[in-house]
């Protein structure tokens, strides 16, 4: 088969060394990839909101199947561009993308269908926003409805914090149109999990638990980024917990989505926050998470071809997945300065020692070559992966790998998995 992956970051990464690991793949194309990427594909020079360019390239390639890991190309409707032309892609399609490309779409998706999830209130005019927070207990979150890199929540200590905060969102448009709406809701207390699953419109299956660390700093301070650690499974996320979002977060999204005429199909990421109250999903994505995909992929049995053909061909409850009795921690190595002003360009050393061992990985994330070198080329740079019989095991392996590399600004965080030990 003839697979091409859309994107560019450690997540693709991740799934084109799980694609490479299947017997059917015979090639690999990656739109737009990066340096670690064309370890295992061909990188091709297209954009991933390029849908035109990259369907007429999978017809040139006749590529069997396109995967689509970003949420922009999905939001924007590339899967119904590709299906347009008769191509097979795995990913949701717009009308179910909107899951992840509205925040105000998922609150009221789960408010009708009783989905446990904060109170929250959507608004479009800012006044009424001004208003609503006067009369509101604090803390309280504001989230741009649309994509924002993550970085579109902000948590509101006072009121004054909030009133600025709608200003920030939808009069300054710090984050464009995705500040048209927003949702305004409670905040919430308890461990956050991230969990993944296969879907195919019908069946939803889940993966292994992970969990994400989105502050830049340690002690959970600093802005928030696209996640600078994960580590999988999670502690937290009991069997209990499991059965009780199966119960009435799983099956009732995908129940809902169907009912709603917008079946959901590809990945679905549910945020979920370990509250009190019990489980309570902060958010959906349409897509891996990054850095959930470096941890929970490596752990996986299954061939990732077959279970992707089972989600398009709507046949996922023949499919059960097996993951690895174990456990995966990745550090991600960031640019000093990340998220906000970093510099780039810098040789990176030490990648090739992952190449002799055994249970370690380097997903890059921002990379890119300059001549023969490999060069920094993003706020993330690479994502240090390693597994280990459990966590804590997972977790020294992790670190110790990140002392192979070496570049001029490299920056990290030194408590990814600190939860681990208040397990
Ligand atoms: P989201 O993109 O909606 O997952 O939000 C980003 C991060 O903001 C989450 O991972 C949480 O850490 C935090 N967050 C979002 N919503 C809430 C909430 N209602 N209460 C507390 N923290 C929240
Ligand atoms: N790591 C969080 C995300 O991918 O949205």
């Amino acid at each position: 088969m003839k697979v091409l992956i859309v994107g560019s970051g450690g997540r693709e990464h991740a799934i084109a060394w799980a694609v490479a690991k299947s017997p059917k793949a015979d090639k690999i194309y990656c739109a737009p990839g990066n340096a670690g990427i064309a370890e295992f594909a061909e990188c091709v020079d297209i954009g991933a909101m390029e849908f035109e360019k990259l369907a007429a390239f999978a017809k040139e390639k006749e590529i069997d199947l396109t995967i689509i890991g970003m949420d922009d190309p999905l939001v924007g409707g590339i899967v119904d561009a590709f299906e347009a032309e008769g191509l097979r892609v795995f990913g949701p399609r717009k009308n179910a993308a909107i899951i992840e490309g509205s925040k105000a779409f998922s609150k009221d998706l789960m408010k009708k269908y009783h989905i446990p999830t904060a109170a929250y209130e959507n608004f479009t005019d800012p006044d009424a926003a001004l208003t609503y927070l006067e009369t509101a207990k604090m803390p309280i979150v504001l989230k741009a409805d649309g994509l924002a890199l993550g970085k579109g929540v902000l948590i509101c200590n006072t009121l004054e914090e909030a009133k600025a905060g709608v200003k920030t969102l939808m009069l300054d448009k710090q984050f464009g149109d995705a500040g048209n709406e927003i949702v305004i809701e409670e905040f919430m207390t308890g461990r956050e999990v991230s969990v993944l699953a296969y879907c195919d419109g019908k069946t939803i299956k889940c993966m292994t638990s992970a969990q994400d660390h989105k502050r830049a700093k340690d002690g959970d301070q600093g802005l928030n980024t696209g996640g600078m650690g994960t580590f999988s499974p999670s502690p937290f996320y009991t069997k209990e917990v499991e059965e009780f979002c199966e119960k009435y977060i799983y099956q009732p999204t995908m129940d809902a989505m169907a009912a709603e005429g917008r079946p959901f199909t590809g990945i679905l990421f549910t945020g979920l926050m370990l509250t009190e109250d019990g489980p309570k999903v902060l958010e959906y994505n349409a897509r891996f998470g990054d850095p959930e995909a470096q941890v929970v992929l490596p752990r996986m049995k299954n061939d990732i071809i077959d279970v992707m053909e089972a989600c398009i061909d709507g046949k996922l409850s023949e499919v059960e997945l097996e993951f690895e009795d174990n456990a995966a921690v990745c550090v991600v190595l960031a640019s000093d300065g990340y998220p906000e002003k970093y510099d780039k360009g810098f040789e990176i050393k030490g990648l090739d020692t992952f190449k002799e061992k055994d249970g370690y990985y380097v997903f890059h994330a921002g990379t890119k070559f300059d001549g023969d070198k490999i060069v920094t080329n993003g706020g993330r740079v690479l994502g240090v992966v390693a597994k280990g019989n459990d966590l804590k095991t997972a977790r020294a392996n992790a670190y110790a790998a990140t002392d192979w590399i070496d570049f001029a600004n490299k920056y990290k965080r030194n408590d990814i998995g600190k939860a681990i030990d208040e397990a």
